[in-house]
């Protein structure tokens, strides 16, 4: 196998993670908390999902009346475009089913749709799921789940991670409501940043630091850190995972509780702060906050923060101008550094030859050693409070 294909075999295999229900649920319960009409008469779409055994599928169809769903439509990927896993057999669902196809079974992808009690026993929930083959193969860039898409109000799913920038600008162009898990690391992206900084895009409640997701991976899966088993299932934690939405919900509106400028510098557990107060960037007009808990409620310029101020991000109290990074997307560097300038600010760092590439991110200068801070986020307060 080619290096470029044992790469993509890897990137393939890692798309193979099944959400769980309590993380669902957590996160759909934010949004109805803050709304509980916001999935009333609303068609729900479910792509890349597999609904025989999907927590996405049998959430929102034991929930279907409570959240007053007009329609719920969930997709599948057709075994053969997957990956080897140990998913793939038919379930004894589909095997005992009249409509079983072994061929389509492994080349096309399924669909299940719910929208009226089809039993006859009086509510409508996971037993009037009905659902067929699909023409195609389930990919969600196909016209057949594009025309899906179309009729949805709201898209919610865990995306194959490696597609996760084309899935996002696929509902992204169709202008729907979505929630989608992604990794956390994603927020720099450019086709991401720019849609959180115009505030049509934001973090779920889910997320690094607020409680980790662990999801079902294959039993075949090779041991790594961060695995578990409970209820005879493997589990898998990827640290940085996160909702991606733009769906209201309370967690983002709750103001940030902040000291002034002054009392940071007296009284704050960070220690560069004690000493050196806050220092300014060499290259932005902006300070350098190294800690979200330390940016000061009373400075009315622009501040560098560290990502992790997204989960934090409430766009009552902050607008976000930028983020520091090499090609100047948001016209905030003031100064941009000649090869050699990052040469010599290596040399005088490290004391050996190299290149620093100071425009990647905010710079300080102290004891005229250049240095560059860690990724940063470019913010103003729209009103300081002394
Ligand atoms: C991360 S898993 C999540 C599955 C499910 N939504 C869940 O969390 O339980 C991503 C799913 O997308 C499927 N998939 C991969 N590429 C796809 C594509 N191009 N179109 C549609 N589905 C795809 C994978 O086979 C897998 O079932």
């Amino acid at each position: 196998m080619s290096k470029e294909n044992l790469v993509g075999a890897r990137q393939a295999k890692n798309d193979e993670f099944y959400t769980q229900f309590v993380d669902i649920e957590k996160e759909m319960n934010a949004y109805l908390e803050y709304d509980e009409k916001v999935f009333r008469d609303k068609v729900v779409l479910l792509p890349c999902d597999d609904p025989e055994w999907s927590n996405f599928t049998r959430y929102f169809a034991q929930n279907f009346e409570r959240l007053g769903l007009k329609r719920l439509i969930s997709t599948s990927y057709a075994p053969n475009s997957k990956p080897q896993s140990a998913f793939l057999n038919p379930t004894l669902f589909e095997l005992e089913d009249p409509q079983y196809d072994e061929v389509k079974s492994a080349a096309n992808g399924k669909i299940f749709i719910l929208d009226r009690d089809v039993n006859g026993d009086h509510k409508i929930d996971v037993d009037d799921l009905q659902w067929k083959y699909l023409d195609g193969d389930g990919d969600f860039r196909s016209d057949e789940i594009t025309a899906l898409r179309d009729e949805a109000d709201v898209i919610v799913t865990n995306p194959p991670f490696s597609l996760f920038r084309p899935f996002l600008a696929w509902i992204v162009e169709a202008g729907k409501q979505f929630a989608i898990i992604g990794n956390m690391n994603a927020v720099t992206y450019k086709e991401v940043f720019p849609l959180i900084k115009e505030n049509k895009l934001w973090l779920g409640v889910t997320r690094t630091g607020v409680g980790f997701m662990y999801f079902e991976v294959p039993v075949n899966t090779p041991t790594k850190q961060g695995q578990k088993i409970e209820n005879a299932k493997l589990l898998q934690t990827i640290g940085n995972s996160a909702w991606f939405t733009n769906i209201e919900h309370g967690r983002r509106h709750q103001p940030l509780a902040l000291m002034t400028e002054a009392e940071n510098v007296k009284f704050s557990k960070h220690k560069q702060i004690k000493v050196n107060g806050y220092q300014k960037y060499d290259n932005y007009d902006a300070i350098e906050v190294p800690a979200v808990d330390a940016i000061p409620s009373d400075f009315p310029g622009i501040m560098g923060v560290p990502i992790t101020f997204l989960g934090k991000y409430n766009p009552d109290q902050f607008e976000i101008l930028g983020m520091c990074e090499n090609s100047d997307l948001y016209g905030l560097k003031t100064r941009i550094y000649t090869s050699a300038e990052c040469k010599n600010a290596y040399l005088n760092k490290f004391g050996k030859p190299g290149t620093y590439d100071l425009n990647a991110s905010g710079v300080i200068v102290a004891n005229e050693i250049f240095e560059k801070v860690y990724q940063r986020i470019l913010i103003r307060h729209r009103k300081v409070t002394k």
